[in-house]
């Protein structure tokens, strides 16, 4: 099949802002043309929270927009997913050069931010949470929400 159809999401922990964007790009695949067609995953760079669902905060304020994020377990990048995926989606600046440092040279272009996608939006990071009130969890799921659409509309072109 066609480019760039496997697409995984990364943060720190992989239990607020990444399993937001696996969660968010699930369902707005599901409901467009491509529903079926790509292969759709989160990780984390740290180990701190591998076999956790995601944070309450992030099932509650996903939920509230129709997203369900509770089957998901939290996993660490490895280095197979490199070669795996097509597209390999940092959240923030600091997780994109751990993914930089990690990654085999042949595969660099491959790693991008998910807010490179996210058109108009000033925010080129989606900001930590973690030690965050509710405000910032809604502000995860604004602009997981602008670069998931502009993502989309990105990988519908490649498969033209
Ligand atoms: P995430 O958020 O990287 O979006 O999953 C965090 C989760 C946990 C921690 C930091 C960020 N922590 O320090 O435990």
């Amino acid at each position: 099949m066609s480019r760039q159809a496997k697409i995984l999401f990364v943060c720190l922990g992989n239990i607020c802002r990444s399993p937001t964007a696996e969660g968010v790009f699930r369902h707005m695949v599901a409901a467009s043309p491509l529903a079926g067609k790509l292969t759709i995953d989160s990780a984390g760079t740290s180990a701190n929270h591998i076999g956790q669902a995601p944070d309450p905060r992030s099932i509650a304020h996903a939920a509230k927009r129709g997203v369900d994020l509770a089957p998901l377990r939290a996993r660490q990048i490895q280095a197979s997913d490199f070669e795996r995926f097509d597209l390999v989606l940092a959240m923030d600046d600091a997780n994109l050069k751990r993914l930089q440092a990690l990654c085999p040279p042949r595969w660099h272009s491959k790693l991008a931010l998910l807010m490179d996608f996210g058109g108009e939006e000033n925010e080129y990071e989606v900001p930590d949470p973690y030690y965050d009130g509710p405000e910032e969890f809604e502000l995860v799921l604004d602009l997981v929400e602008a670069g998931c659409a502009g993502l989309l509309e990105h990988v519908m072109e490649t498969q033209k």
